[in-house]
């Protein structure tokens, strides 16, 4: 399974770049917008530093629009994804787009026909969102369940990226439920290599060890 982190944070990505563990970014106008940068030097400087897949998200919500901006941003960095919400127009763009040998990642997907359509699109990755659909009292692991079978059953070459994660939980399920990829916020990931037991285990190592050097 891959990890992506989920951030416009390049601090973050520096110091988890470190423990081998990033495979990819993923980067929404509202992770933009809490770094207070310009757009296209930040998606530069990710893609300078992690050599998979960087999601940059498109803002016009018609299909000239989207393919004028994904042609701009796809000239950024050669490991750019172009990031196109599930609408309509998004669906024409993508496809235009994977004609022309443009990779996407089509975003805000929410039930297991969108998935379907964007991957029949030719969608290079799709992107259904856990934790929102939680929030509104539906088990958004079930969906990435459908979308992996589906997506098995018709040979479909899109990779699911579990996203909108927000706990330990949400990326040990989307494990075993056939994501291909969890697309986890900086802030999370540390949480997955800790836990309790490991700090008191080191701390009575440590303290055994320091009564027999005293002996
Ligand atoms: C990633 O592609 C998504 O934009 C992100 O995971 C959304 O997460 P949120 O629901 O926590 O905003």
């Amino acid at each position: 399974m891959k990890f992506f982190l989920d951030t416009g944070n390049v601090e973050e990505i520096k110091r988890i770049v470190k423990l081998g563990l990033v495979d990819g970014v993923t980067t929404n106008p509202s992770l933009i917008a809490k770094e207070g940068r310009d757009f296209k030097q930040v998606i530069q400087e990710i893609c300078g530093i992690v050599s998979g897949p960087v999601s940059a998200e498109v803002i016009s919500l018609d299909v000239d629009g989207m393919l004028k901006e994904a042609h701009d941003i796809a000239k950024w960095a050669p490991n750019v994804v172009i990031k196109l919400p599930m609408t309509e127009a998004g669906l024409e763009a993508t496809h235009r787009l994977a004609q022309e040998g443009i990779k996407t990642n089509v975003t805000l997907i929410f039930s297991a026909a969108q998935g379907l359509m964007a991957a029949k699109a030719g969608a290079t990755f799709i992107s259904p969102f856990v934790g929102r659909l939680d929030d509104i009292g539906i088990e958004g692991m079930e969906l990435i369940r459908n979308l992996r079978m589906m997506l098995d059953m018709y040979d479909l070459p899109a990779e699911i990226i579990a996203a909108s994660i927000r706990n330990i939980g949400h990326v040990e399920q989307a494990a075993l439920s056939g994501a291909h990829i969890a697309t986890i916020p900086g802030s999370l990931l540390p949480t997955l290599w800790k836990h309790p037991l490991t700090d008191i285990g080191i701390e009575r190592f440590l303290k055994d060890w320091e009564k027999m050097s005293k002996a």
